[in-house]
């Protein structure tokens, strides 16, 4: 890439850095939107009791499909998340929920529906996705910070057989996320480059999103990964990612197809 173009497609990374119409700025919740980043450095202070129960009401409120309510939440302090997994709570977090998607628990009083389990799936991780949100955003209103993981070591949706065992998850409960929380530590990490609006949103028809815009998209994120983890890389980050997926897509497959036969 050129240096006018690349300069050009910088500047069109950076309309994607927050906008708010200067008459909403005040607005406290689109604050708590804009603020949000995920944290991965936490301090050595508590999460009082009444504080977490209010992160988990924020889940327990979200919207959901019929209002089936397709989630689960195992919710963890340091102590207890030790006892289950035999390691600390990621990046030394407070606390700990891992977010499932349960089509088990409404089975128990509702069987109407055809063998349907791609639909059953996606209805769940849309639900549980939401759920998680809602306590992110409420944790964030609240001054604690959070950070979503599929990789932990051994216990997001890419751990999804080794989590089933170590929970005892009957069939219809998957793994999809933890979330770590904590009082931040040090300043919040700065905005990783998102996309323009004008990249990611259609009137008509589909619009492809400009290559050049792509391209300075990577590139801002390999150089970030690299100012953040010096001794690490981008790359080396998604050879791990790739060295657990094909497990994880056998275990998901059968997680997900547990009555009949996965495609
Ligand atoms: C479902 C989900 C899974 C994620 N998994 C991981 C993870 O395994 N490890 C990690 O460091 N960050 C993880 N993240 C955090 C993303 O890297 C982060 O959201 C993204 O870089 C955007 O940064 P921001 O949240 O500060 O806007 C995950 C986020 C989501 C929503």
């Amino acid at each position: 890439m050129g240096p006018l173009r690349f300069i050009s497609s910088i500047l069109r990374i950076l309309a994607g850095r927050p906008q708010v119409p200067p008459s909403l700025k005040d607005n406290q919740l689109l604050n708590v939107i804009m603020r949000r980043r995920s944290v991965r450095r936490f301090a050595d202070c508590e999460i009082p009791d009444d504080v977490f129960a209010a992160i988990l009401e924020a889940g327990r409120l979200a919207p959901s499909t019929v209002n089936l309510q397709t989630w689960t939440f195992a919710t963890f302090k340091a102590e207890t998340w030790r006892n289950a997994f035999n390691r600390p709570i990621p990046f030394k977090g407070k606390r700990a929920v891992i977010v499932m998607g349960d089509t088990h628990r409404g089975g128990i009083v509702l069987d109407v529906f055809p063998y349907s389990p791609l639909v059953e799936y996606t209805i769940a991780v849309m639900n549980a996705s939401l759920a998680a949100m809602n306590m992110n955003l409420a944790a964030e209103a609240l001054g604690v910070s959070s950070v979503m993981l599929s990789e932990t070591g051994r216990s997001g949706f890419l751990d999804a057989e080794y989590l089933k065992q170590t929970l005892q998850l009957p069939d219809g409960v998957i793994p999809l996320m933890t979330i770590v929380f904590g009082y931040p530590r040090g300043a919040y990490p700065p905005m990783p480059p998102k996309l323009p609006l004008q990249q990611i949103c259609f009137e008509d028809k589909y619009r492809e999103a400009e290559r050049t815009v792509m391209e300075s998209w990577l590139s801002q994120m390999v150089a970030g990964y690299k100012a953040s983890y010096p001794l690490s890389s981008f790359d080396a980050q998604l050879q791990l990612y790739k060295s657990k997926i094909s497990q994880a897509e056998a275990n998901l497959k059968n997680m997900i197809f547990y009555d009949g036969e996965a495609p």
